[in-house]
């Protein structure tokens, strides 16, 4: 044949495959989620598996272990013990919690890992909803910020460097900035659940924290988080969520799940120019491990194609589960 064009000849070599790669994947694009609970033993999580509740000294080897492998940032987020969840979800704020502790703790023996926590209210809710529930069965926006704000405050007093609000309330970007800057926290960043849909991917983690909506008291609880997390019909909705994140004072954007929600990181990438997180969550992370399990997929294959999905699509990190293992396989190559 008389071709002029001929893109094999550029995938012809490993070299020359290599030569020509747009996009790569390494350590330090990867945030690190971890579960921390009260107790001196490490729990593993059913429907995650390789994934645990750490005591505090597992989490200090767990994240020392990260650092080893080359990761730089992780997430906390606490197995908060039932006797403490209440309606306000007041303990999300307090200062010797189980979060500013495990902050407290990984900042002294690890100071140079980064720190960055979620801020919401449903660990610490009775009700298993980000925010307040009102006596009607209605989220409450205002009255949440202001418990956000103050949980936010804990969190960057005990050490964290990066604060991200997950929990979707209206305003809350700004109203956070504004409570770090006023405490002397200015140089605390804002990783915000820019594009958090309400999915049903969210089921494993949900399960790990005890923390899905369910009704404890005679309220009327909204059994999903549809009033608040977006539709996952909508896309051009994500991008006026973006605006508002960036006018607000986000310093990262993060769209959430991640594997379905491609063409989300995609926009935004061409919508802003600040850093994109994509967040591979753990329904996601549960597939992949049950049909390797079975024996039906090739995991590390997978999983690292998964995660370069991610860089192609614009995101410049990624928050996955599979963290240490993949930054294993990368080393391997
Ligand atoms: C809490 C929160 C959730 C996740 C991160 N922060 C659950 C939810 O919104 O119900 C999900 C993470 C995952 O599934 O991996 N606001």
């Amino acid at each position: 044949m008389d071709l002029t064009y001929r893109p094999r000849r550029l995938r012809r070599t490993s070299s020359l495959r290599g030569m020509v790669q747009e996009h790569s994947l390494k350590a330090a694009d990867f945030i690190y989620p971890l579960f921390v609970h009260e107790g001196a033993n490490v729990e593993p999580i059913t429907a995650m598996p390789g994934a645990n509740r750490w005591d505090l000294d597992g989490l200090i080897a767990e994240v020392e272990r990260a650092w080893k492998l080359g990761i730089r940032c992780v997430v906390l987020f606490p197995k908060v013990d039932e006797s403490l969840k209440t309606e306000d979800a007041a303990e999300c704020f307090n200062p010797n919690g189980l979060i500013p502790r495990a902050i407290q703790r990984l900042k002294q023996e690890l100071p140079e890992m980064t720190v960055m926590t979620d801020v919401a209210l449903d660990p610490y809710s009775c009700d298993g909803h980000d925010g307040i529930v009102s006596s009607e069965g209605v989220v409450l926006n205002d009255e949440t910020i202001e418990y956000l704000c103050r949980q936010a405050v804990v969190q960057a007093n005990a050490g964290a460097d990066l604060i991200g609000p997950s929990d979707m309330m209206d305003g809350r970007v700004g109203a956070i900035r504004e409570a770090l800057d006023d405490e002397g926290f200015e140089h605390v960043g804002i990783i915000s659940y820019t594009a958090k849909y309400s999915s049903a991917y969210y089921g494993p983690f949900r399960e790990a924290l005890d923390s899905a909506p369910r009704a404890a008291s005679a309220k009327p609880i909204p059994k999903d988080k549809s009033t608040y997390q977006m539709d996952p019909a909508n896309a051009r909705e994500a991008i006026t969520e973006a605006q508002l994140d960036e006018q607000e004072g986000a310093d990262i954007l993060m769209v959430k799940p991640g594997l379905s929600y491609l063409d989300i990181i995609y926009r935004l990438r061409q919508e802003s120019e600040l850093p994109i997180a994509a967040y591979n969550v753990s329904g996601e992370y549960a597939m992949v491990k049950a049909a390797a399990e079975r024996g039906w997929i090739d995991e590390k294959a997978v999983v690292l194609e998964t995660l370069l999905s991610f860089k192609r699509a614009g995101a410049d990190l990624i928050l996955t589960y599979h963290a240490c293992e993949a930054a294993e396989w990368l080393q391997e190559r």
